[in-house]
């Protein structure tokens, strides 16, 4: 099973691709798979998980296009994780769940500045 992350950002805001060939986890969550791949395989993979059950939302990332509920959807081989918006990234498919403020923005707006707070400019 291959699976690929959109990972980062980089201090420059960019981000970057990465695929992991796994054993065959069919049956298993994308929430499952992210945390697999970061117990076992590469621990500065992050990923959020709060109910598991599909009722917060807090999973949330991007497949195919589509938001979907990491907990819920089933993976599968070629896929595809993405955060919901890359300019809301914290790291990885981790994004910022509030309504950032415009002072919490990089100076090119191009991504979340994790730690930032009002008159950090
Ligand atoms: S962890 Fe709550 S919906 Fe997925």
């Amino acid at each position: 099973m291959r699976v690929t992350l959109v990972r980062g950002p980089t201090p420059e805001g960019k981000t970057w691709t990465q695929s992991y060939d796994l054993l065959d986890l069919t049956g298993a969550s994308v929430s499952n798979v992210l945390q697999y791949i970061s117990r076992h395989i590469d621990g500065g993979v992050a990923y959020y998980l709060s109910c598991r059950r599909g009722l917060c939302a807090a999973c949330v990332v991007r497949l195919e296009g589509r938001n979907e509920k990491a907990c819920v959807v089933l993976a599968y081989d070629g896929i595809v994780i993405e955060p919901t918006q890359e300019r809301l990234m914290i790291k990885d498919s981790v994004v910022h769940l509030g309504m950032p403020r415009e002072s919490e923005y990089d100076t090119f707006g191009a991504a979340f500045r994790v730690g930032a707070g009002p008159g950090d400019d």
